[in-house]
């Protein structure tokens, strides 16, 4: 099956009232885990490679590996998308090489660090969508910031300053007119990486929960029932993960994730993209450790890469499932871009 316009996976998860993952990919074994799981779950599934992840993999290399992919798994619908793009030329760069969904990050200028005004989000978003639509590319957008930087995306925002740039459900309407995206990216409170918490219980030191802004998410789905949200840094940082890696010689102290509950609330409530990077992240960490130690004397990559894909699997799995996409991958045909630019167009 070739790829599919993102677009068609989301409208049919808002039918269906469930989530799909969206999962970042560098390599192979990412690839394959996720195809794995995908194929044991029957399971739609977003693939996505971030700026970072397109320069790693030298860009054809990731075209190929999503080539091999859909040849492989033919009955799985997998669109791939494009994920913090900061530009329309990076824009560009993931359409030429076959992504069929792009993130045009208008929150944030092209340096992926300082907030855009609202209206120059708007300007570089609707153009974003301008570019794309026509070729039957779907469109994601961001309003209001994430908050850390740990991974080098995002303003760095602290947990105070994070508040004053939450999405604000009334100007998320206007944005989603303004622009014409399909999928809006919230920010609710949650960050990238492995550490999303900056609470602590003032008496014992131990990280508590992030306090996430749900009810944003709640307004905006009263306000348009129809329009797809994304929760980025919606790693859940299992601590059975964490753990392994502290086992085997890590060292990530203070670590915590977006519970999988608070998920299952969004996608009640018109969530129908979540993105999940640093777990996979994690189990290869903890698993590729884990040989190291036990085993030291190991040096072939398979001794270690096969663990980690298996260990990655899991925990794709593990989401497909919470995120209710798992069954779904049968119920629908799968669209061509052509067919989306068709939709698109009669929209117009
Ligand atoms: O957007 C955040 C993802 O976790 C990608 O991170 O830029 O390190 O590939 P990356
Ligand atoms: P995590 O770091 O929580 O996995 O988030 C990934 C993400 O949002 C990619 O855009
Ligand atoms: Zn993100």
């Amino acid at each position: 099956m070739p790829l599919v316009p993102m677009r068609q996976i989301l409208d049919e998860a808002a039918k269906g009232g469930y989530g799909v993952g969206a999962f970042n990919v560098n390599n192979m074994e990412q690839i394959q885990a996720i195809m794995e799981a995908a194929n044991e779950t029957n399971s739609p599934v977003i693939i996505q490679a971030s700026r970072g992840a397109l320069k790693y993999s030298r860009m054809i290399y990731l075209k190929k590996l999503m080539e091999a992919a859909c040849e492989e798994y033919p009955h799985i619908p997998v669109a791939m998308h494009l994920d913090h793009g900061n530009s329309l030329k990076t824009l560009q760069e993931a359409i030429d090489l076959g992504f069929t969904s792009v993130m045009m990050d208008g929150s944030l200028a092209e340096d992926g660090k300082t907030p855009n005004t609202y209206e120059q989000n708007v300007e570089i978003t609707r153009k974003a969508v301008e570019l794309a639509h026509p070729l039957g590319i779907t469109v994601e957008g961001e309003l209001g910031c994430l908050g850390g930087i740990e991974d080098g995306h995002g303003a760095g925002l602290s947990a105070d300053q994070v508040n004053d740039h939450l999405t604000d459900p009334r100007q998320a309407e206007d944005f989603v007119a303004k622009t014409g995206l399909d999928a809006l990216a919230v920010a609710i409170g949650t960050s990238h990486g492995a550490y999303k918490s900056g609470r602590k219980d003032p008496k014992t030191g131990e990280v508590l929960p992030p306090a996430l802004a749900m009810e944003r998410i709640h307004q905006i789905h009263q306000r348009m029932p129809n329009c797809h949200m994304v929760m980025h840094g919606s790693s859940s940082v299992p601590k059975a993960l964490v753990d392994i890696i502290n086992q085997y010689g890590g060292k990530m102290p203070g670590t915590f994730g977006i519970p999988i509950e608070q998920i299952q609330d969004g996608i009640k409530h018109g969530v129908r993209k979540i993105n999940v990077d640093t777990d996979s992240r994690l189990a290869i960490t903890g698993a590729i450790r884990k040989v190291f130690f036990e085993k030291p004397e190991k040096f072939d990559p398979r001794d270690y890469l096969k663990p980690a894909r298996d260990a990655a699997k899991l925990v794709y799995i593990e989401r497909m499932k919470a995120f209710g996409q798992a069954g779904h991958a049968g119920d629908y045909t799968p669209m061509t871009l052509d067919e989306m630019k068709a939709v698109y167009r009669k929209a117009r």
